[in-house]
């Protein structure tokens, strides 16, 4: 394959700027790195470098698209459950001894039908987390189900609703949540659920109000940093991307529904637009940068 020396990318040349489309090198890969072609995948431009050791083959029968929608909220959902400190550091699945280790234990994710939240139901699944209660609109449930859920709850329901909904299926308070949504209501929903030393995993700054953290019980919420290139998260990830391969072809991890937004990098403002204004539901947006005007 003949590599060019430049590339299209989608850019914001200040702070609070606006977005544009701009020519800039195509990167040179160390030793030990790919450069990766973005044939429908991941990443503000076209051609972009990872880690050899961060990458992972699809099987045949996934498409790039279908392939984009794992990386991010995967490992936003293994970090937040398995390795990041302050954390329930848990033993992650793909490890000896992991698999199914907590059985019996409950867990709810919120925003089950976000990517973060998705993923995070089947980690809980492959962890062995029984029951898996979550949150989305009930239009999701078959989907959140094949993720392995095993209670479906209404977003909308009030805080009260929620948590008395929540103790009739785990019997008590939970020692571990993950809210994928991470809003100031989901959050003081999820930590007034949390049992004493419980751990709350959220994806966004917690904001909880501050009576809450006042007494807090031992119960602590912390924002989950996700992306595996980050310093802390690259040893982390090695053998969940070594392993990748064989979890996605045995179904242990399913990718999600794609919703493609034509356009090339130009599409991605179309697509923040549809995420901004509540129009994705229980799917990954996807471009594709080689389609780039
Ligand atoms: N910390 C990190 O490293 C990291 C990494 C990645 C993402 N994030 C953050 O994580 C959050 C989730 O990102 P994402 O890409 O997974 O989101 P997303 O897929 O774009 O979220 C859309 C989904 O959110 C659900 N949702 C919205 N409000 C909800 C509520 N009140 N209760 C339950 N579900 C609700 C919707 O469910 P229904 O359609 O079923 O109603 C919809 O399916 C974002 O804030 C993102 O910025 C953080």
């Amino acid at each position: 394959m003949s590599i060019p020396t430049e590339q299209k990318a989608f850019t914001i040349q200040a702070k609070q700027g606006e977005f544009a489309i701009k020519t800039r090198p195509v990167p040179k890969p160390h030793p030990g790195h790919l450069l990766v072609k973005n044939d429908d995948y991941a990443t503000f431009q076209q051609y972009t470098l990872t880690p050899a050791d961060l990458a992972a083959k699809l099987p045949d029968w996934l498409t790039f698209d279908q392939g984009a929608t794992i990386p991010i909220a995967l490992t936003t959902g293994a970090v937040g459950l398995y390795h990041q400190e302050g954390g329930p550091q848990l033993t992650p699945p793909w490890l000896e001894g992991g698999r199914g280790k907590y059985a019996g234990t409950p867990i709810v994710v919120f925003g089950g039908s976000s990517v973060v939240g998705s993923l995070t139901i089947q980690l809980a699944k492959l962890s062995g987390f029984s029951p898996i209660v979550t949150t989305a609109s009930l239009k999701n449930t078959k989907l959140l189900e094949s993720f392995g859920a095993t209670h479906v709850l209404d977003r909308n329901l009030s805080a009260t609703a929620l948590r008395e909904a929540v103790v009739k299926i785990t019997g008590g308070p939970l020692s571990i949540i993950y809210d994928a949504v991470a809003l100031p209501e989901t959050q003081n929903a999820a930590f007034d659920l949390l049992a004493p030393g419980g751990k709350l995993v959220l994806a966004l700054p917690p904001n909880l109000d501050e009576e809450k953290t006042k007494d807090a019980q031992g119960r602590f919420a912390f924002q989950v940093w996700g992306p595996i290139h980050m310093p802390q998260n690259v040893e982390f990830g090695k053998p969940l991307f070594a392993k990748l391969t064989d979890l996605l072809e045995a179904g242990d991890i399913k990718a999600l529904r794609v919703q493609l937004v034509s356009g090339g990098l130009g599409g991605i403002v179309t697509g923040l637009e549809k995420l901004r204004n509540d129009q994705v539901s229980g799917a990954k947006v996807v471009v594709r940068p080689q389609e780039t005007a």
